[in-house]
């Protein structure tokens, strides 16, 4: 009997354990592309890449009409970014302060900054754009 059953099991564990393979992966990718602490050489790489793009005088007027400002203005929906300049290198270890300053703009909510909502949008920049804020907000606009 158990040996007549035993193809049946077989087959049923196997189907059991491709899906949950694929789940396996498709969550893996997932976590991957929504932040840099599973791909920090990557975003690493791709911050390397970006800085020298980086035009510093673009960012004030880029902070107003990007909106950045209308939500980090106000205290209580966002933190200021003064803040983020001055703890970018210790919010998130092991990534880099330029890192941390990426991912919080490419990947808005994979971090959330302790008493805040994860409401910040991506938004759309170009790589001199998306350069240009990371260097400011770095602190090297004085
Ligand atoms: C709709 C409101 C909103 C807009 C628009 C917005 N943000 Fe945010 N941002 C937030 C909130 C809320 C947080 C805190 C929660 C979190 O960490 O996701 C945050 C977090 C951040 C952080 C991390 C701050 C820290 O102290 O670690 C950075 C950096 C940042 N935003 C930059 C930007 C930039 C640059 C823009 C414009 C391109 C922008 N934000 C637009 C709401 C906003």
């Amino acid at each position: 009997m158990l040996q007549r059953r035993l193809p049946l099991f077989l087959a049923l564990f196997m189907v059991v354990a491709v899906g949950l393979t694929a789940v396996a992966i498709v969550l893996l990718n997932r976590t991957d592309r929504e932040n840099c602490l599973n791909s920090a050489s990557e975003c690493d790489a791709r911050v390397a890449e970006l800085l020298p793009l980086a035009d510093l005088s673009l960012a004030p007027q880029l902070l107003v009409d990007k909106a950045c400002l209308a939500c980090h203005n106000l205290a209580n929906i966002a933190p200021p970014l003064e803040l983020a300049t001055a703890l970018a290198a210790s919010r998130r270890p092991p990534l880099s302060a330029a890192t941390y300053l990426y991912e919080s703009i490419v990947y808005p909510n994979a971090f959330v900054v302790e008493g805040y909502n994860p409401t910040m949008p991506l938004t759309e920049l170009t790589d001199e754009e998306l350069a240009s804020l990371i260097a400011h907000l770095l602190g090297e606009a004085k």
